[in-house]
């Protein structure tokens, strides 16, 4: 497995990959999802390659970057034993060199949801996605859907830029108990943790009553209500949308799906949900 640091040596070494190239983006800490996400790519291209980078300009300023879980040495070793072929870690002078002034900016998909309660956070994940597509130019490249906004925003983002990349979602990999697998799941006690199943167990039970035809609205005051009972102190949304918009749905329709963030102590979780439509769903 090739490491790279700088961009020339990127460049040298992209210049030498043969066949078909899978990009995995990361910012580390490296879970199963991550991993899994490795395998797709090797099963979809010749070559995986990843990037390990802490993006600074996808926090805010209130948010956890100095304490984001950093575990270089554990990470490359996952990646190689994982067949990854080459791993770039750049540094944040090389992605933002001092004068740099260019934002990637999305409309529509990235306005609501974590667009709201994150202010800037899409633009900061759609330029350094966009940077990284543009310095490694793959053919595939995959990201999870447990950030399924996240994943529409990429999507759009690469559409509307031309670049010639297949973006690919590639289901969320959740723990034995349900929930889903997230790097910050490690800031959890392990009262949290027990507590933060609430969060897809929310999420299951109102896919259930919105399938079965009962009232969308009354399905979400009783999703937000469970996660208040279980010890989650600030709720930043419970959702439904359309699939492919993320506009917000009143009346469920055939491609929806259920968003959710919300807060346990000082760790904001996200989660969603594919809603099947039940016979009583009109459409
Ligand atoms: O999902 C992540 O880990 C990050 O948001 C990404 C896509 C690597 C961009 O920094």
């Amino acid at each position: 497995m090739q490491i790279i640091r700088s961009i020339a040596e990127l460049r040298t070494a992209r210049r030498g990959l043969e066949g078909t190239l899978a990009l995995v983006p990361t910012m580390g800490a490296l879970h199963e999802g991550h991993l899994t996400l490795v395998r797709e790519g090797r099963a979809r291209a010749t070559q995986v390659a990843a990037t390990i980078f802490v993006n600074p300009l996808q926090f805010g300023p209130n948010e956890d970057l100095s304490r984001y879980p950093r575990q270089e040495e554990q990470d490359l070793q996952l990646l190689e034993r994982e067949g990854c072929d080459l791993v770039w870690l750049p540094t944040p002078d090389q992605l933002y060199p001092p004068g740099f002034a260019t934002t990637v900016t999305v409309a529509g998909v990235s306005e609501r949801w974590d667009g709201e309660a994150r202010p800037g956070h899409f633009a900061g994940v759609a330029t350094v996605v966009a940077k990284l597509l543009i310095a490694c130019a793959p053919d595939v490249a995959l990201f999870g859907e447990k950030d399924f906004q996240q994943l529409a925003v990429i999507r759009r983002m690469a559409g509307d830029l031309g670049l010639p990349v297949e973006i690919v979602g590639v289901p969320t990999v959740r723990d034995a108990d349900g929930l889903a697998l997230s790097s910050r799941n490690a800031y959890l006690s392990p009262e949290q943790r027990r507590q933060a199943l609430a969060l897809p167990r929310a999420l299951e039970q109102a896919a259930e009553q919105i399938g079965a035809g009962q009232p969308v609205a009354t399905a979400l005051a009783e999703a937000k209500a469970a996660l208040i009972d279980n010890g989650f102190t600030r709720i930043d949304y419970v959702a439904l949308v359309d699939g492919d918009s993320l506009e917000p749905l009143e009346i469920p329709c055939r491609n929806m799906r259920l968003l959710a963030a919300a807060t346990l102590g000082t760790t904001r979780l996200i989660d969603n949900l594919a809603v099947a439509a039940g016979s009583h769903s009109g459409g």
